[in-house]
């Protein structure tokens, strides 16, 4: 790793460009108004900055990074598709060897009959070709007023108008309103924090039972696809759902015609301890959206993965070909590089090393639970988040307005970790490959930075 130095001034002229000439994406003015942060180097679980401060980083470069910084298999996988052919178009009738034998390799590792790869760059792409394609699957099989498509409230499925359209966050809707029709929300499932109020151990998943009305009262021939994420994101504090959930949701969308599409952008490839996170439910969808991982953060990729029984609609004769696609979709240089990062999880048991390593982190972590305003912990393998409330005994919130969550962030920036926090929820998403030794200094700076919460807000 090379550590590059800046003058003053040449930081001083970076700041002032990266502030003038680019809006940042999901930007905070306020936090850019102390000063934006520049990255120049990354090494293993560790970044750096312009001024050379090193980080721990608990998120993993926006929980992409599973084996860290500077692996050098990912560099030699790019150099040497590099050598063959940069680029050509997964497009018309072209293929290139690295396409064809990550979609080999796709098909052997996915769960169930997930055969078909359909490639695009991001998972909001992925997710709006999976819509697009049900759309079109239902089109051609003589059902073209399946349109609408049920999502749940507080997932995020993405940035683009469509993916927009079925993210379940007020905040990002309602500054693009209106946007697609024939989006129905459902529940989501956070049974700690149930918004119907009832208690999860006596429930008999009513939550199902509101599903299904809904679905017979919009009429079922109406409604193309259902999308959830299996575990909903770190932005929602990463509810696990109750044993039977799944089942139920895949169980309902049999009966009515309805395809079941997995949003794993977030949950794939050995977060939860297993390959993907459905499979820790059995539970396999028609579709399913990768990204993030599958190139472990070294270049963009996504898949919307299907079943040969789905994509057998679009080649069966000249004009039933699925109309989508994009130019980049397909990189050969992201192929070779998640072709590289299977290998890696491979020969190395990363899968296996993120369930035993989580169990760890777990157990770290629910030592905080010493704290009064630790809450829930929730989450699987190496995802989790920590919520924050003013008393766990009675699940009384903590006044927003406090903003302890970023206080505590800012803690742990201002001492060498990267943490993200969405209002009074943590998150720690390290990469897979964190050392025992990493989860020590990672949950010792949460430890710290909560004291240091709690007595600076009095909490004591
Ligand atoms: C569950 C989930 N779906 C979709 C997306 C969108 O992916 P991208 O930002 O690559 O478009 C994300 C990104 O955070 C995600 O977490």
């Amino acid at each position: 790793m090379k550590l590059q130095k800046f003058t003053d001034t040449e930081k001083r002229q970076l700041k002032k460009i990266a502030m003038e000439n680019v809006l940042v994406h999901w930007a905070s003015n306020e936090d850019l108004a102390k000063e934006p942060k520049i990255f120049t180097a990354g090494e293993g679980c560790y970044v750096y900055d312009i001024h050379g401060n090193k980080y721990l980083d608990s998120f993993s470069s926006l929980i992409t990074s599973i084996f860290g910084h500077g692996r050098d298999e990912m560099k030699q996988a790019i150099m040497e598709q590099m050598d063959k052919i940069a680029f050509f178009p997964n497009y018309h009738d072209s293929f290139t060897i690295p396409q064809i034998k990550l979609a080999e390799k796709l098909a052997e590792i996915m769960p169930g009959d997930l055969d078909v790869s359909f490639f695009v760059s991001s998972g909001s792409e992925a997710n709006e070709t999976a819509l697009k394609m049900a759309r079109q699957y239902h089109w051609a099989n003589g059902e073209p007023h399946r349109y609408k498509v049920i999502a749940r409230r507080y997932s995020y499925h993405g940035t683009t108008l469509g993916a927009t359209s079925y993210t379940g966050f007020s905040a990002l809707r309602q500054c693009v309103e209106p946007l697609l029709p024939g989006a129905l929300f459902t529940h989501p499932v956070s049974c700690h924090d149930c918004e119907l109020g009832l208690d999860p151990s006596n429930c008999n998943m009513t939550c199902l039972k509101m599903l299904e009305k809904m679905i017979v009262w919009e009429n079922p021939e109406t409604i193309s696809a259902m999308i959830m994420d299996p575990i909903p994101g770190s932005n929602f504090g990463y509810p696990i759902p109750p044993d039977g959930y799944l089942q139920g949701v895949r169980d309902i969308c049999d009966k009515y015609g309805i395809l079941l599409i997995f949003d794993e952008v977030q949950t794939g490839f050995g977060k939860t301890g297993k390959w993907f996170a459905c499979e820790n439910w059995d539970v396999t969808p028609d579709m399913m959206s990768v990204s993030k991982a599958l190139t472990a953060g070294y270049l963009p990729l996504s898949v919307t993965m299907t079943t040969k029984k789905i994509a057998s609609v679009f080649n069966k004769e000249p004009g039933s070909e699925f109309r989508s696609g994009g130019t980049y979709g397909g990189h050969p240089l992201s192929c070779a590089v998640a072709l590289a990062t299977i290998e890696i999880m491979e020969k190395e048991k990363v899968v296996e090393q993120a369930a035993e390593t989580g169990a760890y982190l777990k157990a770290e972590l629910e030592k905080l639970y010493k704290y009064k305003i630790v809450g829930d912990i929730r989450g699987m393998g190496m995802i989790w988040a920590i919520e924050l409330m003013a008393d766990r005994e009675t699940r009384t919130k903590l006044d927003p307005s406090l903003n302890v969550g970023t206080f505590i962030r800012d803690w742990c920036w201002d001492n060498g970790m990267i943490l993200r926090n969405n209002g009074n929820s943590l998150v720690a998403a390290p990469a897979l490959v964190m050392t025992r030794e990493e989860v020590d200094i990672m949950v010792g700076k949460i430890n710290e930075s909560i004291s240091a919460a709690m007595k600076h807000f009095h909490f004591d």
